[in-house]
């Protein structure tokens, strides 16, 4: 038996695993200390009533024989494959229910979709961006290039006609910078990837947090993109699912690549490998597109937005700069006085308790930056800069 020695080229942790461990070493030599957690984008608003009323009464029938379901669809069911239809309408992206997969998240399908593409493709990754992207390709052993994001960019690099790729990974609004493509931009990557006949995989999963409505929400805007874009969506910044889990994955239908269909590749591999998701979650997950569900999950939306916006201002009166807030729950910010990534990370952990992310776990380019996410309560928000404002150092 040999092992996958892939792996063995991984850091030794995920980032957030890393950053995990790091506090609770901190917390075991500092039991008394009060943190406030800015680091992983994990939601702290509850789940929404038009979600929890969906689902009691999903649990209710499931207890009832005459209602109750076993195995699903692998693909989803067509309640909730058909409200993600209508929602794309709504941007005006017009999509059959069948090109449409529901899934346990976009972390599994950013790397599950790897798995019906050849493994000696060139992937083209962002830098700094979502780890998941490049620690997935790593364990495929695929080629690596990277496009540099970076402040004289405004963190939204364009295509380099001159780099050849096959899989292209674009995140938009972007994790971690917060920056958003517009629809020039984002056509550019359209027609780059149809001339290369590569594969785009979009990462949508914080469309919901753009307030600007000139800017795009789905690569579908985008003429030609359903030739060459796999978009992946979710509910768990949008919705609070991030314990729930659910999020889709678009494979259109008119995208082929050597003559075959990647939406006849992902349902076998989906098939295959997945038996799909809970009815009760997906029965939750499809409410969020009713009256009262877009409703609610806007005011949860707000919220973030409002928090965003309050670290923001902490950050203007300090004489930080910083990117993002403004279409995304991510704030990123420079290190003050020249500090690394990691450096930064122990001051605010050590002289504030406040937790966020090093920017150079995005990759290279985020060294000296730092992450904030939005997604705390108000209050922690709030207390995390009152503690921020009082720091003497930076
Ligand atoms: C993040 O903080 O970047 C994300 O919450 C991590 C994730 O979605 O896995």
């Amino acid at each position: 038996m040999k092992i996958n020695r892939n792996y063995l080229s991984l850091k030794e942790n995920y980032l957030f695993a890393d950053i995990s461990r790091k506090v609770a070493e901190y917390m075991t030599s500092n039991p008394d200390a009060t943190l406030i957690r800015l680091g992983i984008g994990d939601v702290t608003l509850p789940l929404c009533p038009a979600v929890t009323e969906a689902m009691k009464d999903a649990v209710d029938e499931m207890g009832i024989g005459e209602s109750f379901r076993g195995y699903g669809p692998y693909e989803g069911y067509d309640f909730l494959r058909e409200a993600l239809c209508e929602s794309y309408k709504q941007k005006g992206v017009s999509l059959e229910a069948d090109e449409v997969f529901v899934s346990d998240g976009a972390k599994c399908d950013v790397s599950n979709i790897l798995d019906i593409l050849a493994g000696d493709n060139v992937v083209l990754i962002p830098d700094p961006v979502y780890p998941v992207y490049l620690d997935t390709n790593i364990m495929d052993g695929r080629t690596i290039r990277f496009c540099d994001a970076t402040t004289r960019n405004g963190f939204l690099p364009l295509p380099d006609s001159a780099v050849r790729a096959d899989i292209i990974y674009l995140c938009s609004p972007n994790n971690p910078t917060g920056a958003v493509y517009t629809r020039r931009q984002l056509a550019q990557w359209v027609d780059y990837a149809r001339e290369q006949e590569a594969l785009i995989l979009f990462d949508a999963a914080y469309e919901a947090f753009i307030q600007d409505p000139s800017l795009p929400r789905s690569i579908y805007e985008i003429p030609g993109a359903q030739s060459c874009a796999v978009e992946i969506g979710s509910f768990s910044k949008t919705a609070g699912f991030t314990g729930t889990r659910c999020g889709w994955c678009v494979v259109p239908r008119d995208l082929t690549r050597e003559g075959v269909r990647l939406h006849q590749l992902w349902m076998r591999r989906q098939s295959t490998k997945f038996n799909g998701v809970s009815y009760i979650v997906q029965r939750g997950a499809a409410a969020v597109f009713t009256e009262k569900g877009r409703r609610q999950i806007h005011e949860n939306i707000d919220m973030y937005m409002g928090n965003a916006k309050i670290i923001a201002q902490t950050m203007r009166e300090k004489g930080i700069t910083y990117f993002g807030g403004d279409n995304s729950p991510y704030i990123w910010l420079q290190c003050p006085e020249g500090m690394t990534s990691w450096q930064y990370f122990d001051v605010l952990l050590e002289t504030a308790g406040i937790v966020g992310t090093p920017g150079s776990g995005f990759g290279g380019n985020g060294e000296g930056f730092f992450r904030l996410t939005a997604f705390g309560s108000r209050v922690n928000t709030v207390e995390a800069m009152d503690r921020f404002k009082n720091l003497l150092s930076c």
